[in-house]
């Protein structure tokens, strides 16, 4: 039996016996999907900066401007690429791995880092996304969310029919808190967690970065799926060096027979 196979067993074993196995995932599950990851070699910050930290505050000042940016992609031609990989975009096989794990009831959560949508596409159900979902909008005030279409946006800025406040993308901006009920889950699922797997995910933005911390510093295991060495490499129980596309459904295959 080859390290790999070696690995892809040890993992089994530490997602097979855990209580609650958690998922932490990053742009490089997407990857695979033909979305280009935001760091590292073609990534959308390496190409083009990362974004100002300040643009909800610059929404916060002027969500009329805000609004019709948002409303005029061609405003953005330097993201265009990138939405359009969005837009043309499918789950891939670890997408469908995660769910499959879901479905054997030894996935609790999901933590997704990721606005694509293609983890609901999935099928997803236990489902939280850190940074929103490009798909929705949501009121800063409480938290209401709808599909885009739910507006016309002829009245701009958008209100909430709920409570009047404003009405933004949901995907989480640079400077902008991230919604407390969504921040209070992630929370609640890394205290709960005996076993995190952490696919896809350079691990240095926080604070998602701090939950798989948060589990080793519990007493659970961290299982890195990533082709590349992170900054959780060194505390990793186990290190499945290679594509999530690959890899999920490997283990996906042998857990199967954990659950029968
Ligand atoms: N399978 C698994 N991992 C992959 C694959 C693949 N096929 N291809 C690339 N990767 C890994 C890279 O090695 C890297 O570690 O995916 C990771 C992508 O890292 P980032 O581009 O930094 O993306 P992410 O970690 O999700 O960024 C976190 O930063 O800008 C914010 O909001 C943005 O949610 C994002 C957050």
């Amino acid at each position: 039996m080859g390290d790999d196979e070696r690995a892809i067993e040890r993992a089994v074993d530490l997602i097979g016996a855990s209580n609650h196995a958690v998922v932490l995932v990053g742009a490089g599950l997407s990857a695979e999907s033909g979305i280009p990851t935001f760091r590292g070699a073609g990534g959308l910050w390496t190409k083009v900066g990362e974004p100002s930290m300040n643009g909800y505050e610059q929404f916060l000042r002027d969500p009329i401007r805000w609004w019709e940016h948002q409303l005029s992609p061609e405003a953005d031609p330097a993201r265009t690429e990138f939405r359009e990989a969005i837009d043309r975009a499918e789950p891939n096989a670890g997408h469908y791995a995660l769910v499959s794990m879901e479905k054997l009831g030894v996935l609790k959560m999901t933590i997704t880092q990721n606005v694509d949508n293609l983890h609901v596409r999935a099928g997803a159900v236990r489902l939280v996304e850190i940074h929103g979902n490009r798909t929705k909008v949501r009121c800063i005030g409480c938290e209401a969310r709808w599909p885009r279409e739910a507006f016309d946006y002829e009245e701009l800025p958008p209100l909430c029919p709920e409570c009047g406040s404003l009405v933004k993308g949901d995907t989480v901006m640079f400077g902008e808190p991230i919604p407390p009920s969504v921040i209070d889950a992630c929370f609640r699922e890394s205290a709960a967690c005996d076993c995190m797997i952490v696919c896809g995910t350079s691990a240095t933005v926080f604070p998602a970065a701090s939950f798989p911390r948060m589990v080793k510093e519990n007493g659970g295991t961290l299982i890195e799926v990533n082709p590349n060495p992170t900054p959780l490499s060194d505390m990793a129980d186990v290190t499945l060096r290679g594509p999530t596309g690959e890899l999920l459904p490997e283990v996906v295959k042998r857990l199967s027979y954990w659950t029968i």
